[in-house]
């Protein structure tokens, strides 16, 4: 088994983890796995793993062609497994995996579980609402003839292979049919998180063209009722006010969780028979029975809107086969879009493509958790996220592994929310992100006292550097010092693993591109490409190349720091770009510069991260007023206002700073150092002898925001 644990410094993570046994310590004590886990793991010893990630170094044809032969293959591969161009001044670069080859994603993680290793009768998810009372058991059977349906009724509205699907929906059972049934149809999809907001929603169907959007009716988050529907409506809208109105129809899943017994929809959210029956669909009727006596109409007809079709998915899902032939693909085929924040502040559309990510995903799932039969496997990661593409999804299917779907928030209806639902399904394996963990620990030992944890055997973190405080907490709380704490440092881009994983090279090098040897510290690059690794950004080759390739030609450039101690670990640093990591979610500056910018009253913004104790980085703005603009509480509250409605409620700023001037170099730009130390409250600026006005950093002190 591979125990990721790692060495702590502040802030920093190992990347380079070790394998057991007495591999881990943390702040000079040594953590040793129980020997029980050892035994029957994977990889059983720190020999293993290095004989094994060796020979994926060495010998990487035939490393990867073992793992392929776990999986079906319409046709094989014809040439080498994987083949790639990393260096821009060689031509363009490009990543191939099992190039030739002929495969599903969908058959392989359903029907080849179902069909050739008989877990038809095998629970896939644990579906469990946002109420405990809402709870559902779906078997791979099940999954299999539920995404067959939705298969086909994607076919109906027209979707073939190679158009793009986007996906705003939250988690509920219809998410995992509905990507699955893209896969199985060789549509791609784009999977937009639902916390969303509509201008997101809308800039993400745009730059992917999207045919069609599958959203919800609405959704609890915790007690807070959220109108999905009408959040897609207006992103459609905005779409046909930017002239780029590729959706041509709308499939919405009604919610059961917000029916009552009765069939009566939730008063606050009005839901009605309002949809066009222009569709070449055929409906029964407009009016579904279980909406009962509630008719209140929540949009305007569409075609007053001229909003396209909308169609419950339900309905159509009833009516067509349980069948479903996968459309056969070329292992280079796309098989999603999923939208990652870009320096530039446009979001970017990393590309990942079947045979790699299957392969990857597959393997990662299996080595990092260590995954057995008799496992239930739990990632609190939204699906809208890669975490959860990766290891909610297509990783822990593909195992034939026995998931919790979880729709809910760690904090309802009570604080012990996370460690009922382990007690309530046994949960073996525990994946969650630091943000989780402290926010959880603020709530003391008595919310997690009350649970029977003792069925949980790995923990897993996510998303951002664990601090030593929290990583302790998890260990000896959650984990009751018996489990070990895996974690996993990778990107939307890389899906690939904290510790140099099998396949993976990652090297430094200096602001000059040199790689540097022994101790040191600088850019975190790779070598070599692996299966899983993103091959371009949707639409945007030259943007993909600029990013990551251009700056170290022959290097995949993360924009991550890193430093390697004495003892050759490795240490992820954090981003080393314009980008923030809130509560695991990167965000970028620019983006919610221009939001705030777009506000009439503001003539010039500047947002730097500043440490927050439960999301680890959080937004400082500096807003520079144009003339006879008052700075006031009203003021700050409708700019956050206005990121939360443009970008969603993750980049709402905790603080929002007057700035009468902004301190610049003698060329104009802005000097983000001195901004983040001002957050920050450092005195000590160090050289500011570039600086245009040095008198601007006394009034931005004097202006310093202590509370959020
Ligand atoms: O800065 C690193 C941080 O999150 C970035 C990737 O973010 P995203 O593409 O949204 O994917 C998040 C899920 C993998 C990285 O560039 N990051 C991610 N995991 C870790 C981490 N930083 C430290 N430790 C981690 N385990």
């Amino acid at each position: 088994m591979i125990d990721k644990s790692n060495q702590w410094s502040d802030c920093l993570i190992e990347l380079s983890t070790m394998v057991v046994p007495g591999s881990q310590h943390i702040e000079d004590k040594m953590y040793h796995p129980p020997e029980g886990l050892q035994k029957d793991a994977h990889v059983p010893d720190f020999n293993c793993y290095l004989e094994l990630y060796k020979k994926s170094i060495e010998e990487p044809d035939a490393f990867w062609k073992e793992v392929a032969s776990d999986f079906y293959w319409k046709k094989p591969p014809t040439g080498q497994i994987l083949q790639y161009n990393f260096d821009v001044t060689k031509g363009n670069i490009y990543v191939k995996c099992m190039e030739g080859a002929t495969t599903n994603m969908c058959y392989n993680v359903l029907d080849r579980n179902v069909k050739d290793k008989n877990l038809g009768e095998r629970v896939a998810f644990y579906w469990e609402g946002n109420s405990p009372d809402h709870h559902e058991a779906i078997t791979y059977g099940q999954l299999l003839g539920q995404v067959c349906r939705c298969s086909n009724t994607l076919k109906q509205m027209g979707v073939r292979k190679g158009d793009r699907v986007a996906i705003y929906l939250p988690m509920i059972p219809e998410l995992v049919y509905t990507m699955l049934a893209c896969t199985r149809i060789g549509a791609v999809h784009s999977i937009v998180f639902a916390g969303f907001s509509a201008e997101s929603l809308c800039e993400r169907i745009m730059d992917s063209q999207c045919s069609i959007l599958v959203t919800a009716d609405g959704v609890y988050r915790g007690e807070k009722l959220i109108n999905l529907k009408q959040i897609a409506d207006e992103a459609l809208e905005k779409c046909r006010e930017k002239a780029s109105a590729t959706v041509t129809r709308c499939l919405v899943v009604k919610h059961h969780a917000l029916r009552t017994q009765d069939g009566d929809v939730a008063n606050t959210l009005q839901v009605g028979p309002d949809f066009d029956q222009n569709t070449d669909v055929h409906l029964p009727s407009t009016r579904c029975p279980e909406y009962g006596r509630s008719s209140t109409i929540y949009h305007l007809p569409s075609t007053i809107y001229h909003l396209p079709s909308t169609i419950y998915l339900s309905e159509v899902m009833g009516q067509v086969s349980e069948h479903c032939e996968p459309e056969w693909l070329d292992a280079e085929d796309p098989l999603f879009i999923l939208y990652t924040s870009g320096s530039t502040g446009k979001p970017k559309g990393v590309l990942h493509t079947v045979a790699g990510y299957l392969l990857y995903t597959s393997l990662t799932f299996k080595y990092v958790f260590d995954h057995q039969p008799d496992d239930v496997y739990w990632c609190t990661a939204d699906i809208g996220w890669i975490t959860g593409h990766s290891y909610i999804t297509y990783g822990p299917l593909a195992n034939g592994a026995t998931s919790v779907l979880f729709e809910g928030i760690p904090v309802h209806p009570h604080v012990g929310r996370f460690w009922e639902v382990i007690e309530k399904y046994r949960v073996t394996k525990f994946y969650t992100a630091p943000t989780a963990i402290r926010l959880l620990m603020k709530y003391g030992l008595d919310p997690v006292q009350k649970y029977d944890l003792s069925s949980l055997r790995i923990l897993g973190t996510v998303g951002e550097p664990i601090n030593p405080e929290a990583w302790h907490w998890y260990h000896e709380v959650i984990g009751q010092k018996r489990c070990p704490v895996v974690d996993t440092f990778w990107q939307t881009e890389t899906v690939r693993d904290t510790f140099p994983f099998f396949g993976v090279e990652p090297t430094i090098l200096n602001e000059h591109g040199e790689e540097l040897e022994g101790e040191a510290e600088g850019y975190l690059v790779f070598r070599r490409p692996w299966p899983g690794i993103m091959r371009t950004l949707y639409g945007n080759q030259e943007r993909f190349e600029n990013t990551y390739f251009k700056k170290f030609p022959g290097f995949y450039v993360t924009g991550d720091g890193c430093r390697r101690d004495r003892d050759g670990y490795y240490w992820i640093a954090g981003r080393i770009d314009d980008m923030i990591n809130v509560s695991g979610h990167l965000l970028s500056t620019a983006e919610v510069e221009a939001s705030l910018t777009d506000h009439g009253a503001v003539a010039e913004a500047a947002v730097v991260s500043r440490p927050h104790a439960v999301k680890g980085e959080c937004l400082y703005c500096f807003v520079t007023l144009k003339d006879c603009r008052e700075f006031n509480r009203t003021l700050v509250d409708e700019l956050k206002r206005q990121v939360r409605e443009k970008i969603g409620p993750i980049a709402t700023p905790d603080f929002i700073q007057n700035a009468p001037g902004l301190p610049k170099t003698r060329s104009g730009k802005i000097m983000r150092r001195v901004l983040r130390q001002i957050a920050r409250n450092e005195k000590d600026l160090g050289d500011l002898s570039t600086m245009a006005d040095p008198k601007v950093v006394e009034v931005l002190f004097n202006h310093r925001c202590e509370t959020a």
